[in-house]
């Protein structure tokens, strides 16, 4: 298995609920896990913002489409990294970071562990970098937590429907390195990852994660 370069990457960086009020909590995983459900139930459950990447924003709209169309133009792993985190940058500036404030939580569908996932390790451009630009677009704002979404192979391939964006529309050998990238992340920083079995119904897992969170969180 390939491992990222640096050995505790989410440790790398800082600000962990020392500088904001509310809570950030991350859903990463794979696109059949069933993490955008998920997403929402924990966050209507403790009253958090719900968010996700990319696209949130006006201009994420955009980047979104720049970096998922199927039919645009293929960016190269760089300009791709670039690009989602030119979106994390003006999600964390315009949502994360001004709700974080006022004391409300936020539950986001996806942050930096996605593109420590998906660009450093399986498009192989390497986590420190990948980390150092998610560093630079957040200005250091790192999860509290980041709730790891796992199913089985069966299930996910019960899952899986047609593949609606140009990342998802790639090779299965691609999906199997952004697992076990993010299974090493978790396995590396087990203060701030969580892995959650998600093979069970919408319910038991819900309950499941809420349990995981409040054991970690003042929630
Ligand atoms: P989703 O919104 O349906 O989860 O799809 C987002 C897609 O973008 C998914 O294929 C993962 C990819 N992605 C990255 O590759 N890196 C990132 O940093 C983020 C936020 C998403």
């Amino acid at each position: 298995m390939k491992q990222p370069q640096n050995e505790h990457p989410q440790q790398a960086q800082t600000t962990y609920k020392n500088a904001t009020k509310g809570y950030l909590i991350a859903f990463e995983g794979g696109e059949t896990t069933g993490k955008t459900t998920q997403a929402r139930l924990l966050a209507e459950r403790i009253g958090a913002r719900l968010s996700f990447e990319p696209g949130a924003t006006e201009l994420g709209h955009i980047i979104r489409s720049l970096v998922l169309d199927p039919q645009g133009p293929n960016p190269n792993p760089r300009a791709e990294a670039l690009l989602l985190a030119a979106d994390r940058a003006q999600h964390v500036s315009e949502i994360i970071r001004p709700t974080l404030e006022t004391g409300t939580h936020v539950v986001t569908d996806r942050y930096i562990g996605s593109s420590l996932a998906y660009q450093g390790i399986a498009r192989g451009l390497g986590t420190d970098e990948v980390l150092a630009l998610s560093q630079f677009a957040t200005q250091n704002l790192a999860c509290d937590l980041t709730v790891l979404l796992e199913v089985d192979h069966q299930t996910a391939r019960s899952r899986q429907a047609e593949p609606n964006d140009r990342i998802e529309a790639e090779m299965t050998k691609f999906h199997r390195r952004v697992l076990e990238g993010y299974q090493a992340l978790a396995t590396q920083d087990p203060k701030h990852w969580v892995i959650v079995n998600g093979n069970g119904s919408v319910t038991e897992v819900a309950a499941t994660i809420y349990a995981a969170v409040q054991k970690r969180l003042d929630v």
